[in-house]
């Protein structure tokens, strides 16, 4: 589970977020796999209540070795990854007609929104929420392959512990340092243009995307290695973004410390696969290659501060 607490594992139909086979609601423009209603031909064509196959990596739990299972359910209009899920966990049954456990995963705004549903369907990590099955096996028959994240320990299923990603963040002190019951005062102005450079950087859902695309990042179970391991490009952008913030610069130095130790910024290959699977479309390299000038003036100057 999240260390943010935004998920719910829904391992229980009756817990699930929305009916089973309705329609949930969808961010359809954020992902370049993503076509415009009624502009994709496969989905224009894609009949509704044929049946459509959900091929599963399954797990039973920590350690335990995965295999696979596959299910058969109708697909309706607006059907997604998840809501083939809630069918198939409120009828655990297989193609073999062997009675099975209810499939678990992770979920929360079902709207691309909290990247707690993030998993590798059909050999591409991106979110289930907004994985339309119209678009993915659009004819009778059509398989989807849904496998949990392999950069991260699965927990069951498809659902991941996601916490080196967040405690990533913590290395970096990606947050603005206002905590108090007290009167601040004004904040900073900002301009425009500044805000706009930075309102990209901010939509980051911690979704976990570009350390499953990225080489340099590994499985790392061993938490006593997770402050030495790579930190991440998720983790290099928002230090970039607090770095770029009025009040937030006041920790600039400590992220840019973070940054030049091990497992920081030096550990990037510059593969660029970030930046391609960013569903959110973030500048990831931009932001490795400004954080890497950055930390490259904080050294010199550390170097002559003595
Ligand atoms: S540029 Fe390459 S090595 Fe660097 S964070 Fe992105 S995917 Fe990983
Ligand atoms: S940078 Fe993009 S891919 Fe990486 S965690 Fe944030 S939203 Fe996901
Ligand atoms: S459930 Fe939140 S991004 Fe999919």
């Amino acid at each position: 589970m999240s260390s943010l607490g935004t998920s719910t594992a829904p391992a229980d139909p009756k817990q699930a977020a929305a009916p089973v086979g309705q329609p949930v609601p969808q961010n359809a423009d954020a992902h370049p796999d993503k076509a415009p209603q009624g502009k994709n031909p496969q989905r224009r064509g894609a009949k509704v209540g044929r049946k459509i196959r959900i091929r599963i990596k399954r797990c039973d739990g920590p350690g335990k070795s995965s295999y696979w299972e596959e299910f058969e359910v109708p697909a309706y209009r607006g059907s997604n990854v998840i809501s083939c899920l809630q069918q198939i966990a409120a009828n655990p049954v297989t193609v073999d007609g062997k009675a099975t456990t209810p499939p678990v995963w992770d979920s929360g705004c079902l709207e691309e929104v909290c990247g707690s549903c993030t998993m590798v369907i059909n050999g591409k990590v991106r979110q289930s929420c907004s994985c339309l099955i119209d678009e993915y096996a659009p004819s009778e028959g059509d398989v989807v392959t849904l496998e949990p994240m392999s950069k991260f320990p699965v927990i069951r299923d498809l659902w991941v512990d996601r916490q080196r990603l967040f405690h990533a963040l913590k290395r970096v002190k990606a947050w603005v340092p206002i905590d108090g019951t007290y009167n601040l005062g004004r904040g900073p102005t900002e301009a425009p243009e500044h805000q706009q450079t930075r309102y990209v950087l901010s939509t980051c859902m911690s979704c976990g995307c570009c350390l499953e695309a990225c080489p340099q990042y590994n499985l790392e179970p061993d938490k006593n290695e997770w402050d030495t391991a790579f930190i991440g490009a998720h983790a290099i952008s928002q230090a970039r973004l607090f770095n770029e913030h009025e009040t937030g610069s006041r920790l600039k130095k400590d992220r840019l410390d973070a940054l030049m130790g091990p497992g920081g910024i030096n550990d990037c290959g510059n593969a660029q696969n970030c930046v391609k699977v960013c569903p959110k479309h973030i500048p990831l390299t931009e932001s490795i290659a400004a954080m890497g000038r950055a930390v490259t003036i904080h050294s010199i100057a550390r170097f002559f501060r003595g």
